[in-house]
């Protein structure tokens, strides 16, 4: 059985009709949550529901989901290289939300620990046909007690193996600073080499995690599960690493026949992983999840000067995930790859030499070699040899943000302590002149996007919109400045629909829908299931501008009048932002 098959599996399983979830798309690997840097978890799109504050059954009609979600985990990047650890992964997951005991157990009732593990079971013993080695349980401590209730469901199915284990290995969560955390129940299956391997996180939120640290008991309960793809697909095609896996080896396969294994595996996660970020809008910078896709990248810029096509390899990963990613942005990938090769392949050498010589490093020296050459950790730590043998991750880290501390600061002076606030689609109009005002920019904002796109390029993406009665300001990603000239064939297309006069449609459509039929939406947007989708269409009914949109738009373009782009700028790494007005 191949990967993608076990995807379908997954989701057919919980959807079907004795199951009765809602399949719901992965989210993107930017979250919503501004208190974590990228997201780790199927969980994370769905903590509203289990804290109750959002309605499962008004989004998703039914309080039973499912999906396979993209996941990024920063916190595993020094295990990369094993048998089965990974930066970027795909969780597989079940959820429920909204258990009430005694209330039956459907799409409107929810449900909790037998019916989770009786899946769990399900799926792996009878639809995978794979032997269940053991079980873990929570062993409880001072705080909550021992989970003897998953212990006797397991034993009941059969399930001789049950081990305890502590708060380390069987509680879960909270993601971000606080949030829904619980006891855990894990499967472990035997891999091909007669290694168990964990591949299966039942959770089952009962707590509130607040941010201080202390917990209290959620009024309702709820279960959140994943299961790691790769590891799944390790032990159903039974072999001995995930790198072996199909979702892997044709990657592995292109690489250089006598390169270390370590490397082949580092260099396969971190090229996946760069895609899926690149792709999902995070561009290369010095913070947050830019530095994260800069370390990814550099390192593989270095790997590369081993004989590896850099650019084939991305080929290869988009063409193995397009299918069931539609969102993968092979445009994107190539330019930022080719903007970071620009960066630091002039310092690369000098770097790496420099690295050769010397004495022991530490963490003051490594974050100067980092400094001034653009060397990430890792590269240090692996080609400083022994002169790197005490250099530790935390140490480096700790330097690093000593110095960020210190650079924001002078900023902060510098502008008076104000940060950037973007508002999104936000209408601030009072009088019906005004919001008749803001609509025309509305309108004008969609069809800016469409005609940057069409000249620049598919990776031009929303990062951000603030329309204003007298303006529309946009920010959208793009490696580079515009040129004046760019600018201008924008602006001319934009005023050809204008004067031509397409209609523009509102259709409503399942989310899924939308996203298959190239509708763009807005990645830090939550979007429920059934969504509008607003289209520009021209005289032949050819599809100009299509996105996901709350409205108001005006019926046809030519109710815009004549766009003028005022102004283009860069407005973050990798975000370019232009404002317009509109005239009769
Ligand atoms: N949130 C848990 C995990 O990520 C189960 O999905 O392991």
């Amino acid at each position: 059985m191949d990967s993608d098959t076990l995807r379908k599996k997954f989701l057919e399983f919980f959807a079907n009709r004795e199951h009765q979830h809602t399949i719901v798309p992965s989210s993107s690997l930017i979250p919503d949550d501004p208190s974590v840097l990228l997201t780790t978890a199927g969980m994370q799109q769905f903590k509203p529901y289990f804290m109750g504050k959002a309605d499962p059954m008004r989004d998703f009609g039914s309080k039973n989901t499912v999906s396979v979600q993209k996941s990024f985990r920063t916190s595993d990047i020094d295990e990369v290289g094993d048998e089965s650890h990974l930066t970027f992964f795909e969780m597989l997951g079940n959820f429920s939300f909204g258990y009430k005991p005694g209330e039956p157990v459907s799409s409107t009732g929810g449900y909790f620990k037998k019916e989770a593990i009786g899946y769990g079971y399900d799926f792996i013993v009878k639809e995978l046909g794979l032997r269940i080695d053991y079980v873990s349980v929570f062993e409880g401590d001072k705080e909550v007690p021992a989970d003897t209730e998953s212990e006797k469901i397991w034993k009941s199915l059969g399930i001789a193996d049950v081990r305890r284990m502590g708060r380390e290995d069987n509680f879960w969560g909270p993601t971000g600073i606080e949030g829904p955390c619980g006891p855990t129940t894990e499967i472990y299956v035997k891999s091909s080499e007669g290694k168990s391997i964990e591949i299966w996180n039942i959770v089952f939120n009962e707590f509130y995690c607040n941010s201080d640290k202390t917990s209290r008991k959620l009024e309702i309960p709820g279960v959140d599960t994943g299961m790691g793809l790769e590891r799944l697909a390790m032990v159903v095609e039974n072999v001995p690493t995930i790198f072996d896996t199909d979702l892997f080896s044709p990657l592995m396969a292109m690489m250089p026949y006598d390169m270390d294994i370590r490397r082949k595996r580092v260099f396969a996660d971190h090229a996946r992983g760069i895609v899926f970020l690149v792709s999902d809008g995070v561009r290369p910078s010095n913070k947050e999840a830019g530095y994260v896709l800069r370390r990814l990248l550099r390192r593989i810029i270095v790997y590369g000067e081993e004989g590896i096509d850099i650019k084939k390899a991305f080929k290869k990963i988009l063409s193995l995930y397009c299918g069931f990613y539609p969102e993968l942005n092979a445009n994107a990938v190539d330019e930022v790859l080719n903007g970071e090769y620009q960066t630091f392949s002039r310092t690369l050498k000098r770097g790496m030499k420099e690295l050769g010589e010397g004495s022991a490093l530490d963490a003051k020296s490594a974050f100067r070699l980092y400094e001034s050459y653009g060397l990430p950790y890792e590269i240090i730590k692996e080609a400083g040899g022994r002169r790197a043998d005490n250099l530790r991750r935390e140490d480096f880290d700790k330097e690093f943000e000593r110095h960020r501390a210190v650079s924001r600061k002078g900023k902060e002076k510098k502008f008076g302590g104000h940060g950037l606030i973007l508002h999104t689609g936000e209408l601030k109009a009072a009088n019906e002149e005004e919001v008749k005002k803001v609509t025309r920019l509305h309108t004008a904002t969609h069809v800016l996007q469409a005609s940057l796109r069409k000249v620049l390029g598919g990776e031009v993406r929303q990062a951000g919109s603030d329309i204003t009665a007298q303006r529309t300001r946009f920010d959208f990603t793009f490696p580079r400045k515009i040129t004046k000239e760019e600018l201008r064939k924008v602006e001319d297309m934009a005023n050809s629909v204008v004067e031509r006069g397409f209609d523009v449609i509102m259709k409503e459509m399942a989310y899924e829908d939308a996203i298959r039929n190239g509708a763009l939406a807005f990645f830090k947007e939550k979007y429920p299931d059934r969504v509008s989708v607003y289209s520009v269409v021209d005289e032949n009914g050819e599809v100009f501008s299509q996105e996901l949109c709350g409205g108001p738009h005006v019926k046809n373009t030519e109710e815009i009048g004549h766009i003028t782009i005022v102004k283009e700028e860069s407005s973050a790494a990798g975000i370019r932002r232009i404002r317009a007005t509109v005239t009769p």
